[in-house]
């Protein structure tokens, strides 16, 4: 995507051709930082402390973390030790695991002085594999927002409503619920997005919006709340959100405040859908609510907020009285039977094991 007319992706290497460098997240929508990270412990804090988020773009930045890594020390030791620092990050997206073990796949079997570059080719084909599944998504997607448009008999634009950012800036490019966003908006299909501010980080006021703003989307930042009023007024035509994590039978694990939305689409019959890649769906779990870590972040993210100033300066505020305790819950769950389809890179299915099934057959038949 462009930023300022200029092509970027949301990780790349250096011209060194070891240093890691990604566009510094925290600092969004008032400016635009690019950070290098030269070591895991770097590549560690940034997936910590949310300098890059986003399911996808989170395993993309463990697998570089490897490849720091080992290009410091590529003894067994140093690999193990990474993957344990990484996986430690954030507990949630299932992708940080997954872009781990392809890591440990294609490294540990070769002498080490070989693992360096074989780790650095792998992390970019995990990056290559994310680009194009994002825009196959993207693909897939359109006709849902196609249908949408013909229905309403192509008289205004098609009403999304999306919630915190799964888009270009949570994966390596694209995004997922903001691919067939993207890729309606550039086949001239007119479309006005509905942003969830998603409080308490606010991924969707800060950061999908400054995407939309940047690629010329329309589009209208709303309160979490306004969600279900929106839906019965019939002001939305579909909900596309991404995930982090989603069962082997189509239960989604999202941002906070997903759920909600769920259940006021199914209230007022408006299709509910998610877009998502094969590396988010965890085949070895079935029932969400039980089995996915929910991380829970610290209650200052609640507690105060950022922003600019009318003079200009960013600042952090204290919203709440000195002495209430806050509770942060990062994600929920929205089980299966409330999402009306999963946009996947092979296609749109069921969110359910059989639904799944059918598109990844290969990985269901040793599912859960
Ligand atoms: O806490 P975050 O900002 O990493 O959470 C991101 C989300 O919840 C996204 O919706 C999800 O990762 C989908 S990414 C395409």
């Amino acid at each position: 995507m462009n930023v300022h007319g200029a092509p970027y992706r949301t990780i790349w290497v250096g011209d060194d051709g070891r240093s890691v460098h990604i566009i510094d997240q925290t600092r969004l929508p008032h400016e635009f930082v690019t950070r290098a990270l030269n070591t895991v412990a770097d590549a560690a804090e940034a997936i910590r402390n949310m300098r890059v988020r986003g399911a996808p773009l989170i395993g993309a930045m463990a697998a570089y973390g490897v490849c720091l890594a080992l290009a410091e020390d590529p003894s067994d030791a140093s690999l193990i030790q990474a993957c344990e620092m990484l996986l430690a990050t954030r507990p949630t997206a299932v992708n940080l695991r997954w872009a781990l073990d392809e890591m440990k796949a294609a490294t540990s079997a070769l002498p080490a002085g070989d693992r360096p570059d074989a780790a650095y080719a792998k992390a970019a084909a995990v990056c290559d594999d994310d680009v194009a599944t994002c825009e196959a998504i993207g693909d897939h997607g359109l006709s849902l927002v196609r249908e949408a448009w013909e229905a309403a008999g192509r008289s205004r634009p098609v009403e999304i409503l999306t919630h915190c950012n799964a888009g270009w800036l949570a994966t390596v490019d694209w995004g997922t619920a903001t691919a067939p966003i993207y890729k309606a908006h550039d086949a001239g299909i007119p479309v006005h997005v509905w942003v969830g501010e998603t409080r308490p980080r606010n991924q969707g006021a800060s950061i999908t919006a400054w995407e939309l703003v940047h690629h010329g989307v329309p589009h209208t930042v709303v309160v979490d709340n306004a969600g279900g009023h929106l839906m019965q007024h019939g002001r939305v035509d579909l909900c596309i959100t991404g995930t982090d994590r989603t069962t082997a039978a189509g239960d989604v694990c999202n941002k906070i405040g997903t759920y909600p939305k769920a259940l006021a689409a199914r209230d007022n019959g408006v299709p509910f859908y998610v877009g998502l890649p094969h590396s988010t769906v965890d085949w070895t779990i079935r029932d969400g609510v039980r089995d996915i870590p929910i991380e829970e972040r610290d209650g200052i993210e609640v507690t105060e907020i950022s922003g600019r100033t009318r003079s200009g300066e960013v600042a952090t505020v204290r919203l709440t009285p000195d002495g209430s305790a806050a509770a942060n819950f990062a994600f929920d769950v929205t089980p299966a039977h409330l999402v009306t389809a999963l946009i996947t890179e092979r296609g749109i299915c069921e969110a359910s094991v059989e639904g799944l099934a059918s598109l990844y057959p290969e990985r269901a038949r040793h599912a859960a």
